[in-house]
């Protein structure tokens, strides 16, 4: 994880993410929550979304969870700068096993999730953040979707985003999912392709910078090697996949 934090050392987006697709977004269901609801945003890296969160519900609090302590050390930072600090609850942990905060069980009007549900795993997190949601609470999270059929891709994003992230499906998939798993799926919505250039056009120049620095641990240099590669398939086929936001509730379960 050292290594990580060196790469997305000054990085904003940790994953791709698009600020105006978020505000977009927030401010469409603002409307529906009410003042003073509760918001959380699991792996939300350096903050990305939780200050959009934090600016465009100026009622709400929000709690930022990470399971890197120096992306939740950087979010602080930020939160202060812009005044946010006394709404934005920034916490070390795992988005898998949320902790037990100001009794959040069963009581977010939101739950957002940027770029980050891929670690864990679509069915899991569903299964998991279900409960944490008010009834007719919103579940709204991006991810990475195939956007051509099989035939269609090329090889190359074909052996990348099958071994790198085997649960990578359809937008349909996704909704069936969502069903399946007692949401109620609401909309998807495909981001800009700014949502892609956000992420690796700084990364690439990231990674340039640190491979003329010279001497790494061997850790660093697999990561940057990595991400190279992800690089290179964005370049060659990066319009095989997109991503795309899920906008969900909790059903209200009739007395
Ligand atoms: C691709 S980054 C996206 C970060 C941020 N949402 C953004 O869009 O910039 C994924 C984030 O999820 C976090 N993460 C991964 N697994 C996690 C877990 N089990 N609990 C909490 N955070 C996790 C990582 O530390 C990382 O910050």
């Amino acid at each position: 994880m050292e290594a990580y934090t060196v790469v997305f050392d000054h990085l904003h987006h940790l994953g791709p993410g698009d600020s105006a697709t978020t505000r977009d977004l927030v401010e469409r269901l603002g409307s529906d929550l009410s003042p003073g609801s509760r918001v959380a945003d699991f792996g939300c890296g350096v903050g990305a979304s939780a200050l959009v969160l934090a600016q465009c519900l100026p009622e709400a609090r929000v709690l930022a969870l990470d399971s890197h302590a120096p992306f939740i050390a950087r979010l602080e930072a930020a939160a202060s700068v812009r005044g946010l600090e006394e709404r934005v609850t920034a916490v070390v942990g795992d988005m898998a096993d949320p902790p037990a905060l100001d009794g959040v069980m069963g009581e977010f009007g939101l739950i957002w999730s940027e770029s980050a549900i891929y670690s864990m795993g679509r069915s899991n997190a569903f299964n998991c953040w279900r409960p944490l949601l008010k009834p007719g609470g919103w579940l709204v999270f991006s991810d990475i979707i195939w956007q051509c059929k099989p035939a269609a891709r090329s090889a190359k994003a074909s052996a990348f985003w099958d071994k790198e992230y085997p649960d990578i499906t359809t937008a349909a998939d996704v909704v069936d999912e969502l069903t399946a798993a007692g949401l109620k799926p609401i909309d998807s919505v495909l981001s800009t392709r700014n949502a892609w250039s956000n992420y690796y056009e700084p990364l690439r120049d990231r990674l340039r910078q640190l491979r003329k620095g010279g001497d790494h641990p061997q850790a660093l240099i697999n990561i940057i090697a990595e991400f190279e590669r992800e690089i290179d398939v964005y370049d060659s086929a990066g319009d095989n996949v997109a991503l795309s936001f899920f906008l969900a509730q909790r059903e209200f379960i009739p007395e």
